[in-house]
């Protein structure tokens, strides 16, 4: 018989709780703790939210230490294999693959939001030619809602469906317009006859005096990348957004502020991170003084694209994106690429060394992305922008279902206070001069 409390007793008192267990299809069962500050008078501290469940969800089930990762109950490896990237974003916003009419409706539906508002064009000339386009991305993502009045009503589920698809239809539009605007190229329309992934490689590379052909490999490797990408459980930008969406604040807002959090090295920003590192490193004698650093608590150097928060095992989106850089590199003629060769010398190293093997630190899902983006000739300050284009299905996804949980609350953690005590205010001339 499943045990579904927890007794919690408070020694100096003799007081005692029994808190209810909530057990998910999947991982390990939950402690509910919302009555416990009430009757017993404690918080709970757990910055990093190490033994924390935010939230429920439905979407996305990682079991860290198989190196399991399932959409909908759908193991990554057979969506990697079969599916694309549009036929995922249905399945994480509507629960269950969709039929051969939903599909046709679906991606019809995002082949007719990419365009955005023409004065929206005008706010990428207000940022310099060298703005990171993240930063630019930040900006003209949240400008959103200031153009997109009649999908603002998070309470109305037409708005919340018309926000979802001119989100996910707008982002590639978005992004290679932050692109264009770095190199100083023109703006390039988005051409509804084709794909999602082709037609972002079409709003990036083309240019209006010459013809363009989408080469089907970048835009199926793209297509994969995205679908790994595509969400994350509770990672950081997610939680953000859930966060900010708890305040009842518009969807172009909460995703908007996703993207910030996906900037940051630790998330998002470490594909970026690692081509960088992959450059300094250099050669492959090199390995072991970036090891060494890595190892150096005084040094605060962190091998890129290593380590995970809840994968103590190889992330198994990384496993596949180095199957496919083999794969993609092999048939663009580039089989040899000498960071891919870097990359897995260093992987081997790592693998092998105490420190890594202790710790359980594998490569994680943008250890080999950046490589992949870069033979497809995209530039490493758009590495991230390429992960948020594709997180924002997650995002949309997991923000819809927040707005629909009867349980969801505005979000307002607690602290412990490590401040002065109470004290009384001294005026100015009464304080001590020589502080
Ligand atoms: N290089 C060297 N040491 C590491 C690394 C690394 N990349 N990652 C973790 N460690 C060590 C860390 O110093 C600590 O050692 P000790 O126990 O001796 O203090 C131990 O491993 C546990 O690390 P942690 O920082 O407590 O783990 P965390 O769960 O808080 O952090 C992480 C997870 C992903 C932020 C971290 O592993 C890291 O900074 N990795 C490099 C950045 C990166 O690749 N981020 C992408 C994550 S996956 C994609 C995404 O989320 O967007």
């Amino acid at each position: 018989m499943k045990k579904d409390t927890l007794t919690i007793k408070d020694n100096s008192t003799g007081k005692s709780i029994e808190l209810p267990v909530r057990r998910g299809t999947l991982g390990p069962p939950v402690v509910d703790i919302t009555r416990f500050y009430r009757e017993m008078g404690f918080f709970t501290f757990d910055p990093g939210f190490l033994s924390t469940a935010s939230c429920r969800s439905g979407i996305t089930y990682i079991d860290g230490d198989d190196g399991v990762l399932l959409y909908r109950g759908y193991p990554i490896e057979q969506l990697a294999e079969k599916s694309t990237f549009i036929e995922v974003a249905y399945l994480m916003l509507y629960g269950d693959l969709p039929n051969a009419k939903q599909m046709d409706t679906f991606s019809h539906l995002i082949r007719t939001h990419t365009m955005i508002n023409e004065s929206l064009k005008s706010f990428y000339n207000g940022f310099y030619h060298d703005a990171h386009p993240m930063a630019v991305m930040v900006g003209v993502f949240g400008s959103l809602s200031a153009f997109y009045h009649d999908s603002l009503d998070i309470r109305d589920a037409d708005h919340r469906d018309l926000a979802a698809l001119r989100m996910i239809a707008k982002m590639p539009t978005i992004a290679a317009a932050s692109y264009k605007h770095s190199v100083g190229e023109p703006f390039v329309y988005p051409k509804n006859s084709l794909g999602y992934c082709g037609n972002l490689l079409h709003m990036m590379f083309s240019v209006p005096s010459e013809d363009y052909e989408i080469d089907p490999i970048a835009e199926r490797a793209l297509d994969l990348i995205f679908i790994l990408h595509a969400d994350h459980e509770q990672n950081a930008s997610t939680s953000t957004v859930r966060l900010a969406g708890s305040s009842s604040a518009n969807p172009f807002a909460c995703v908007s502020s996703g993207i910030t959090a996906l900037w940051g090295p630790a998330h998002g920003g470490a594909n970026e991170a690692v081509l960088n590192m992959l450059e300094e490193i250099g050669d492959a004698k090199n390995i072991s003084t970036y090891l060494d650093k890595a190892k150096d608590k005084n040094d605060s150097f962190r091998l890129m694209g290593f380590g995970h928060r809840i994968y103590r095992e190889y992330d198994p989106r990384a496993k596949i994106i180095r199957e496919m850089c083999h794969e993609v590199l092999k048939k663009l003629g580039n089989e040899n690429d000498p960071f891919f060769e870097l990359a897995l010398k260093l992987e081997d190293v790592a693998l092998n060394d105490d420190y890594f093997k202790e710790r359980s630190l594998y490569p994680n899902v943008d250890f080999y992305s950046g490589i992949i983006y870069r033979v497809l000739g995209i530039p490493t300050n758009m590495f991230t922008v390429m992960f948020a284009v594709a997180r924002t299905v997650g995002w949309v996804a997991q923000w819809m279902e927040m707005i629909s949980d009867p349980d969801q609350r505005i979000a307002r953690p607690r602290q412990i206070y490590e401040g002065a005590g109470i004290r009384d205010y001294v005026p100015l001339d009464k304080r001590n001069s020589d502080t």
